[in-house]
């Protein structure tokens, strides 16, 4: 049996990816933090929670990284967990860089150290890249906008590093936007979907946005987790984008999620509010996934609206059961 350690099980990606692997015979070890209040929500939501090892982990603390590689000696190691809001990360950027820069390289360097036969999936991210017109791919230009691009720069690069360096199995996955039922309320695409279903069981009237022009590749985590798999499947490691190739508005995504809830004209209930823009946004991302077609036979499986439904849909029934 194949053991995986899941870094940052209890976020989205994590509960998923945690959700295929047991289905494939894993042994699954997710990591969790210490806090005050539940957080297996998504967990429970698959109703894996008893199926997972969990160990208590934070990206900020190098000696329970160290304890959990050492006792666990994984076959694959996902380092999915970051401070993963890019908006929060202009406030806190201290904290973004300590988790997601400094914390990965102490992920490389314990394995380095203490388990070199476990193969790394870095969590890479489409926000690397900044501001270009181009499609992006593997090799275009970094130019992050933002202190989490930034910090996911630093991670990429420090994997390419221990990979070239030592030999490290550790491949990076460029991933851009993925989205579902279990999206963190505070994205986009989640806050939209959420706020839908709270004004269509009549507890809003309104929902307030920012930048409603950015456009984003946004794709299913269900097929993007699937992804992150082939690629420790592989004999070498390297780096991958997965995107779905198209790129839709804000405004798109209120089009359709507006015109499929039922409510109509999205332009009756959303209000701008300044609050929501950040010092520096990307206009658009899209990205070209050839690399990861070819070479993993991976492609995505679900389409834009089919994941605005998909997402209204749950969230319509989330408030109705009165889950908040
Ligand atoms: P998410 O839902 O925000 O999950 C992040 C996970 O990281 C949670 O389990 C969280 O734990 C954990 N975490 C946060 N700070 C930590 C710390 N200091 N120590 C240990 N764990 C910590 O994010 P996601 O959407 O699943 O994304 C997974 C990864 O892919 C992230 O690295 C993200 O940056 C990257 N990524 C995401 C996308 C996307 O569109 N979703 C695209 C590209 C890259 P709590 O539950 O306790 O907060
Ligand atoms: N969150 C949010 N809230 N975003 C808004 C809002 C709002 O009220 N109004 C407009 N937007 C715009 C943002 O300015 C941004 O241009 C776009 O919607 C998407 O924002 P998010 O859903 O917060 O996602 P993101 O693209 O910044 O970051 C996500 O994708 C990255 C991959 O490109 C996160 O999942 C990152 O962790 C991930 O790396």
């Amino acid at each position: 049996m194949k053991s995986a350690l899941i870094l940052g099980v209890t976020g989205q990606d994590g509960s998923y990816l945690a959700d295929f692997l047991l289905k494939k015979g894993y042994n699954v070890y997710g990591s969790f933090r210490r806090t005050s209040h539940r957080l297996f929500e998504r967990l429970e939501y698959f109703d894996i929670l008893d199926k997972i090892n969990l160990v208590k982990l934070d990206l900020t603390d190098p000696i329970s990284i160290n304890k959990v590689i050492k006792e666990t000696q994984p076959d694959e190691l996902y380092n999915l967990a970051a401070q993963s809001f890019v908006g929060i990360s202009f406030d806190q950027p201290i904290l973004t860089t300590n988790v997601n820069a400094t914390g990965a390289l102490s992920v490389f360097e314990t394995v380095k150290e203490s388990s070199n036969h476990t193969k790394i999936y870095q969590a890479s991210s489409s926000e690397m890249f900044g501001n270009s017109n181009e499609i992006k791919n593997e090799f275009s230009r970094m130019n992050p906008a933002s202190p989490y691009g930034v910090s996911k720069v630093f991670a990429h690069k420090t994997a390419q590093h221990y990979r070239e360096a030592y030999g490290l199995f550790a491949t990076c996955g460029i991933l851009f936007n993925h989205e579902s039922p279990l999206r963190g309320l505070e994205f986009v695409t989640r806050k939209i979907t959420h706020n839908i279903a709270r004004i269509k069981l009549g507890y809003d009237k309104k929902l307030f946005l920012g930048n409603i022009d950015a456009k984003r590749d946004w794709g299913f985590a269900g097929d993007y987790v699937k992804a992150m798999w082939q690629m420790l499947q592989q004999d070498k490691s390297s780096d991958y984008v997965v995107a779905t190739g198209e790129s839709h508005s804000v405004k798109d995504f209120l089009d359709y999620a507006f015109d499929y809830s039922g409510l109509g004209d999205w332009k009756d209930f959303v209000e701008i509010d300044k609050k929501y823009f950040r010092p520096q946004d990307i206009d658009d991302l899209v990205g070209d996934a050839t690399k990861a077609e070819k070479e993993l036979g991976w492609k995505p499986s679900i389409t834009f609206k089919k994941l605005i439904e998909m997402m209204v849909d749950s969230d319509i029934k989330l408030i109705n059961e009165h889950v908040f």
